[in-house]
């Protein structure tokens, strides 16, 4: 029995970076890394069974409606589908619509919210109830480490020191109503991907430096979360972000991710925390810049990026509670 179901899962922001994987094949990490689960950056998706002998897989328009995906997004997608039938035991085949909060070229990625996306309509659509822990195998096993911590929400560690490949919620959502402010300032698709510059990660001379100080550095964040101390979160999120770049720049070969304004960004952000503003700066495998910030900073940092002509648009997230089911399906 398989019914059409419609799952919104959220994007995440790493606060300490997954960079590395241990295992490519069932993409597992080097390192721990910890996330907030953003609110406004999601991904809905609908799943129908369909009597077809393909999958089908469609995309939000930018005009609206659904229009086909491209044959490399489909690809990426039935992969993800056919490892999902073998774990269900089924040899059903889906139509999946999928469209994204933020538009489609912001520079912003997409796999993690999607691959929890898919994961979660799957199984609704299935009937399964599935723990938030096998979500988290589910999503990850799509080959993006990250989507093993969008089927959370609040504050999520990955994998949590408890257990094998598994994400866990550090914090509630409640705990700590912190902001993130994204500065878009490259809506070009990443030269290197993701999966490609985690295979490289190993070939930097700082590598194994980054490993040895990330228990240390995890450590803080984490406390510096449970007693909302924003001082003391805001330097070593700062490092770590620099530090994932030290680590591609300094691969072999190199990867540059950082465009001029990724720089100017910094320093604005720099700048405004001397002068007493609760924000710092992260970056991921990519230009643009989120500036996580308290509620009483978050207008300010948005005025200061709106001046920048380097900044192309400005998306205002915050830390939300995790995916759901709706009824408010694509088709
Ligand atoms: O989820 P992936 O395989 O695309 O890797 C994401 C890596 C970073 O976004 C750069 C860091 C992170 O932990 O999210």
């Amino acid at each position: 029995m398989s019914r059409k179901a419609t799952v919104v899962a959220p994007s995440n922001i790493a606060l300490i970076k997954y960079w590395g994987t241990s295992d490519l094949e069932r993409t597992l990490p080097f390192n721990p890394s910890l996330s907030m689960t953003l609110r406004e950056c999601v991904t809905r998706t609908t799943v129908e069974p369909i009597s077809d002998q393909k999958d089908e897989v469609l995309v939000g328009a930018t005009g609206g409606g659904l229009e086909p995906a491209s044959p490399a997004f489909s690809a990426g997608v039935e992969a993800h589908l056919e490892h999902l039938r073998s774990w269900a035991g089924v040899t059903e085949r889906f139509r999946v619509a999928t469209q994204n909060s933020f538009p489609m070229g912001a520079g912003m990625a997409s796999s993690a919210s999607g691959f929890a996306a898919l994961a979660l309509a799957i199984a609704a659509a299935l009937e399964r109830e599935i723990s938030a822990e096998t979500a988290s195998v589910l999503a990850r096993e799509s080959g993006s480490g990250s989507a093993a911590r969008s089927v959370m929400g609040g504050y999520v560690e990955w994998p949590s020191a408890a257990t094998e490949g598994v994400a866990a919620q550090v914090l509630p959502a409640d705990h700590w109503d912190l902001r993130d402010v994204i500065a878009i300032l490259d809506t070009t698709e990443k030269r290197v991907s993701s999966r490609a510059g985690h295979k490289l990660a190993e070939t930097s001379p700082y590598f194994k430096p980054r490993l040895q100080q990330l228990p240390e550095r995890l450590a803080e964040v984490r406390s510096s979360l449970q007693s909302r101390d924003f001082a003391r979160l805001a330097p070593v999120v700062e490092e770590e972000a620099i530090d994932l770049h030290l680590i591609a720049m300094s691969s072999r070969p190199p990867i540059f991710y950082w465009r001029p304004g990724t720089l100017i960004v910094l320093e604005v952000v720099r700048a405004m925390r001397e002068s007493g503003v609760e924000v710092c700066a992260t970056m991921d495998a990519g230009a643009n810049v989120h500036l996580i910030c308290t509620p009483e900073a978050e207008t300010a940092v948005v005025e200061a990026l709106e001046v920048l002509p380097e900044v192309e648009g400005v998306i205002r997230d915050g830390v939300g509670s995790g995916p759901r089911e709706i009824d408010e399906p694509l088709f």
